[in-house]
């Protein structure tokens, strides 16, 4: 049986003088009458191989094209003028498929390469930002486990809104009403009745009619729901945890995150506590740099970036007016206007990457509000039911793992962090 070696497995010094086979598709191909270089490219990397006239592989090799699926066997050589020092001296090449010709070429516009997106995954960029995210999810996890969380599934299609009826998606579910969901909360809060402390990665949808580089309308959530947590609590854990996977990255992925222009020692310097307003001081504050904005309204990206221009780690803003904040927010004690939450900023105007709070768990508050909010108190009766049977202080927050990967890897634009995008004017492919 064939071994089958992985490109960036051959790069080695004692692989040097070995006879290989590799598997993967044309990146490159150039040829003269006497030689063909054919650069190969896996899942791991790429390495130029060169097959002499004569061998049995050159006149396939002469006849290819770019993408086309190949294998070949040659011999692992060391050469100083090869891109990283090695090369492949090309035997046998063979063709699963023989490409057409592949159509992105030089300069595409970005909505060509949003068009071809399922052909341009196989970029070395894209290639890179799916094993970053890979990367950042995993230690994500990492931290949840070690802090001995549970892993939970929740529902996608539901009957309750959670962040408002704005940005709902609505569907046709038979003969009833039903939405894709915005956020998995209420759901974590009843998964938490069971095992005290809960997250989950899912997909949250939101029809945002923005066009912006930092809304998708399905993006995934990070989010967490924790028993007995108060707010203080929830926003040290928030703190610690972004703190966790910075540094992680800074340690563990340097060559990454230099590929994409982002300097590691910035992602080091990232430890708790972070920098903490109320709303009120930040209102203040802005209004202080003779930014327009009034007590009660809610920070627009303009203001996101005066709050975050200068400063290196994320900033946490707490304690929001009641009015631009959902129903299951408590409010503060002996404060009628302002209730017990937060959201974090990323630095460098990358804006919003968390939002989370107390959550009410007393029955008549609840009640109260969603009276005050008019909200239809029949998708939430399962809901309100969590208030009647043991019911317990406990608060949690959502993390956008897309807008966080745009902020640790330096994109301009949060559709380069997902394989598939989905904005207003794009669900395909
Ligand atoms: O602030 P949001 O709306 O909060 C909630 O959904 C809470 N129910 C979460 C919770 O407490 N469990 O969303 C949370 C985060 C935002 O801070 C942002 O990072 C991200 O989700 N987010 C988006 N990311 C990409 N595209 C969008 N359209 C997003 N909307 C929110
Ligand atoms: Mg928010």
């Amino acid at each position: 049986m064939t071994e089958w070696k992985k490109v960036e497995e051959v790069k080695k010094d004692e692989e040097v003088g070995k006879e290989v086979n590799l598997r993967g598709w044309v990146y490159r191909e150039r040829s003269t009458s006497k030689v063909a270089f054919i650069t190969i490219r896996d899942s791991s990397g790429i390495i130029q191989c060169v097959f002499k006239k004569g061998t049995p592989g050159f006149e396939e090799a002469k006849d290819t094209k770019i993408e086309s699926s190949i294998k070949i066997k040659g011999v692992v050589e060391k050469d100083e003028r090869a891109p990283e020092g090695y090369e492949i001296k090309g035997k046998e090449m063979k063709h699963y498929q023989k490409a057409d010709k592949f159509p992105i070429t030089e300069d595409p516009s970005t909505s060509f390469l949003m068009d071809v997106r399922h052909l341009w995954l196989r970029s070395t960029k894209i290639n890179k930002m799916l094993k970053a995210r890979e990367n950042t999810l995993s230690y994500f996890r990492d931290f949840f486990k070690e802090r001995e969380f549970h892993e939970i599934q929740p529902p996608l299609l539901t009957q309750a809104g959670v962040e408002g009826g704005s940005t709902l998606f609505d569907l046709d579910y038979f003969d009833e009403t039903a939405y894709l969901t915005q956020s998995s909360q209420l759901y974590l809060e009843a998964f938490m009745t069971s095992l005290e402390k809960v997250y989950c990665i899912a997909p949250s949808f939101r029809a945002e009619k923005s066009r912006t580089s930092k809304h998708l309308t399905e993006y995934w959530h990070l989010e967490a729901e924790m028993a007995w947590y108060n707010n203080k609590d929830n926003i040290k854990f928030q703190e610690e945890m972004i703190s966790y996977v910075a540094n992680k990255l800074a340690e563990e992925n340097k060559k990454t995150l230099k590929y994409f222009g982002r300097n590691p020692e910035d992602l080091k310097k990232i430890k708790p506590p972070f920098r903490r307003l109320s709303y009120t001081e930040a209102i203040e504050e802005l209004q202080d740099k003779k930014i327009n904005i009034e007590w009660g309204e809610d920070f627009g990206s303009g203001h996101e970036k005066a709050l975050t221009e200068n400063i290196e780690k994320p900033l946490v803003i707490y304690n929001f007016p009641k009015k631009i904040k959902p129903f299951y927010m408590p409010e503060e004690k002996g404060e009628k206007e302002t209730v017990l939450c937060n959201d974090i900023l990323a630095p460098e105007g990358y804006g919003e990457i968390i939002g989370g709070s107390e959550r009410i768990w007393k029955l008549e508050e609840l009640l109260k509000r969603l009276e005050e909010t008019s909200t239809d108190k029949n998708a939430y009766e399962w809901y309100i039911d969590l208030r009647k049977y043991g019911s317990v202080p406990h608060s949690g927050f959502g993390l956008g793992i897309e807008r966080v990967l745009s902020w640790l890897f330096n994109r301009e634009h949060i559709r380069e962090t997902i394989g598939f995008p989905r904005t207003i004017n794009r669900v395909y492919p």
